[in-house]
């Protein structure tokens, strides 16, 4: 929700009629504006957007479709060259970097946005990938790999409205947010970004979408969400960021699609498309990819945005030519974040419109998706920032929110002899390690800067911070980041080792996976004390350790915890007993990247491991509860409901399903059965474990989301060869009960 205030104040550059009057305080918009249809709220979206469609030069569409930097551009610019949206790359922020700042910005460039002859607002995107890092004082959430650990949709989801909150109180309204890449090679940079090796995690962490949106964009503090990178940055050979997912359609399909499905159905508002290529196709270049499937087959009906200088490779040629915008722009992107030579871009757009190069009704079609989203968020009506929220970021609510993500992100790797819950009381602890102190480390890339650095800049606590918080007073702790000093005499030595920050490419590691030489250093030296070692691992992705291993008592993976380090020394000390599995496969060596579950290899730690204190494995953990159903089935039986829809392509075909349990009573597991008559076989699964044998399929939930409640649904999907027709199964049975289909 934006609110405008009380009169649109301050003195802006009003381009009237062609002419520009600097200095002019406008105390109301220019008269062109006033009382038109489109200005009219009552009106539906879709009425506005054509009565301003119409009313738009070809410059004015042109400027909707930009997207600049915010170092690159001015006020003035804006009103100028009609620009439709700024941003923040990571860590562009402006002079004063606190909300109040944040939102001055902001406000600077709608005045220029609002003393357009036209009024239409421009909207300001920005990477809040884990709470709003940009911005100093935020929240910092764990990263997404550590949400992934929790397989806990629901607390996502209250992550997504934090961060929306503290977003919207720094006076923004776009994040681009969240990733849903399925990191299949864990050398990739980005793995940290990714919820985890299998499509389902991501899918079911789309509830952040609703989040970062609220359930229909508007609402108080609803910020517009993007589902990226569309589409496969994940899965490119040998986890190269940037670089080229070699894989068949079917399981281009089956991996890399099913969390964009999952966040279209959820309304995503925004797309981003992926610098990768497709069996060396780039994407940002890929109308079947785009058009065809993202719009076509998923019904996406938000804008489709490029990324950072993205169009510039499409031709392998540094910098950007007409040939790329118009490619770019005909496969379907509809605005193109061209960061610092926009100027550039808006001359070629124009020329290749004019050319004929790119139809009115392509441009047309960007504009009618830019403005729905402008439209839907309000923004006409509020276009300033809503500093209401301001109290938000970095509220004390916020921190427990990110304190109970840190708890529930821990994964439990080892506990020889029950080392692990230590007392709180009694004796000392020693502490060493290079990221105890820095939570800079424990927040990694995209915070405060793009990369990310060693340090404490970020407000909030550290591990050890957290530890000294949770012993008792009878027991000292001892922090020396090199272990310099250990003796016999600790009952306990805890070592905060692995990754400092890296975002993007620069995280990429061809090589070597191991810990650095410091923290190795500084575990010879604890080993040596011959004190139980305990290893907390600060990383953005599983790390070769299987050969110090044996020499550690236990092992705690912490992945990126962010501001709230005390939530990782909740769970040192038993207040929170470890819920957390692992949501990506743990090699035993890095030659076996890529390595993820079901592939044959044989793991350190397999996906979906994870202890906890009784020292059996990882009960299922309890997720945050959702509302139950407030409407129990009518029937007092069993009862099932199936919607069967599916996608013929090539020899093959996409099966999309959504199954209810109409029955009074939980189901767990859930069982859906279904016979194929047409030689139609099942090649792959998402969202569910689907098994066929001859032509019989079943499909039940995952190993974390065995049950169906009365009402509940569950959606999942699935890829399959045919012959020459694909006939729907006659008849489904959930649990043994017949099922109403549709
Ligand atoms: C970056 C990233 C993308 C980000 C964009 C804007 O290069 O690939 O995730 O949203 O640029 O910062």
């Amino acid at each position: 929700m934006r609110t405008r205030p009380l009169a649109a104040c301050g003195a802006v550059t009003a381009v009237l009629a062609g002419v520009a009057i600097a200095g002019v305080t406008l105390a109301t918009p220019p008269a062109a504006a006033a009382g038109l249809p489109y200005q009219d709220p009552a009106r539906p979206v879709a009425e506005r957007v054509t009565d301003l469609l119409g009313r738009m030069t070809l410059d004015e569409k042109i400027g909707q479709m930009t997207q600049a930097e915010r170092a690159s551009a001015t006020a003035a610019d804006v009103t100028t060259y009609r620009l439709g949206s700024l941003l923040s790359g990571g860590g562009s922020a402006p002079a004063q970097n606190n909300p109040a700042g944040w939102a001055d910005m902001y406000d600077g460039f709608q005045r220029g946005a609002m003393a357009t002859p036209l009024q239409i607002p421009m909207m300001y995107g920005i990477d809040a990938v884990h709470g709003d890092n940009n911005v100093l004082g935020s929240t910092i959430f764990p990263h997404n790999i550590g949400l992934g650990a929790t397989r806990d949709p629901a607390l996502v989801q209250q992550i997504g409205r934090a961060t929306a909150e503290e977003v919207t109180g720094a006076g923004l309204d776009w994040t681009f947010a969240p990733c849903l890449c399925v990191a299949r090679n864990d050398r990739w940079g980005r793995t940290y970004e990714s919820f985890g090796e299998k499509p389902e995690i991501a899918s079911a962490m789309t509830t952040i979408v609703t989040g970062f949106q609220g359930a229909t964009l508007g609402g108080p503090a609803s910020v517009l969400a993007t589902a990226k990178h569309y589409i496969g940055d994940g899965g490119t050979t040998n986890g190269t960021d940037q670089g080229n997912t070699q894989v068949s359609e079917a399981e281009l399909r089956a991996v890399h699609l099913p969390p964009f499905r999952a966040a279209v159905e959820r309304g995503v508002g925004s797309v981003m498309i992926s610098y990768s290529s497709w069996n060396g196709v780039k994407s940002h270049g890929n109308k079947y990819l785009i058009t065809d499937v993202l719009k076509g087959e998923l019904g996406f009906t938000g804008l489709v945005v490029s990324d950072w200088a993205a169009i510039d490779q499409l031709d392998g040629q540094q910098g950007f030519t007409q040939a790329e915008v118009v490619q770019s722009i005909n496969a379907g992107l509809d605005m193109i974040m061209v960061p610092n030579d926009w100027k550039t871009f808006i001359g070629y757009l124009r020329a290749a419109v004019q050319a004929g190069q790119i139809p009115m009704s392509r441009i047309d079609d960007a504009n009618r998706r830019i403005l729905t989203k402008k439209f839907e968020l309000g923004l006409f009506e509020h276009p300033y920032a809503d500093r209401s929220y301001a109290a938000t970021v970095g509220s004390a609510a916020h921190r427990s929110l990110a304190r109970q993500a840190v708890r529930q992100s821990q994964v439990l790797l080892k506990n020889a002899g029950n080392v692990l819950p230590l007392a709180k009381s009694g004796g000392k602890l020693f502490v060493a390690g290079k990221s105890a102190d820095d939570i800079d480390n424990q927040s990694g890339g995209w915070t405060l800067t793009w990369q990310g650095a060693s340090g404490n800049t970020v407000p909030g606590t550290t591990i050890l911070q957290g530890i000294r918080a949770a012993v008792g007073s009878g027991t000292t702790v001892t922090y020396q980041r090199d272990g310099m000093g250990v003796d016999g005499s600790y009952r306990a030595a805890i070592a905060v080792v692995g990754e400092t920050p890296y975002a993007e490419g620069q995280g990429d590691r061809p090589g070597s996976m191991s810990l650095d030489s410091t923290d190795l250093a500084t575990l010879s030296r604890l080993r040596a004390a011959g004190v139980p070692v305990i290893v907390v691992l600060v990383s953005g992705r599983p790390l070769d350790v299987a050969a110090e291993l044996p020499n550690w008592n236990a092992l705690l993976a912490a992945w990126l915890p962010g501001s709230e380090g005390a939530g990782v020394a909740d769970v040192l000390f038993g207040d929170y007993a470890p819920t957390g599995t692992l949501p990506v496969t743990w090699m035993q060596s890095a030659s076996q990247e890529p390595i993820n579950d079901g592939d044959g290899k044989t793991a350190l730690f397999p996906y979906g491991y994870g202890l906890t204190y009784s020292g059996g494995p990882t009960p299922t953990p309890t997720p945050t509860p959702t509302p139950t159903p407030t409407s129990p089935s009518p029937s007092g039986s069993g009862g099932c409901r199936v919607a069967w829809t599916t996608n013929d392509w090539g020899t093959g075909f996409t099966g999309n399903v959504a199954v209810t349990n109409t029955g009074a009573t939980i189901l767990n597991p859930w069982s859906l059965q279904w016979t194929f008559t047409a030689g139609q076989t099942v090649t792959q699964g998402w969202s569910a474990r689907i098994t066929q044998t001859g032509v019989t399929v079943v499909a039940t939930g995952e190993s974390w989301s065995p049950s169906l409640a009365p009402g509940a649904s569950v959606t999942f999907g699935f890829n399959a060869t045919r012959g020459a027709s694909n006939p729907r199964p006659s008849s489904f049975t959930l649990n043994g009960t017949p099922c109403a289909v549709s």
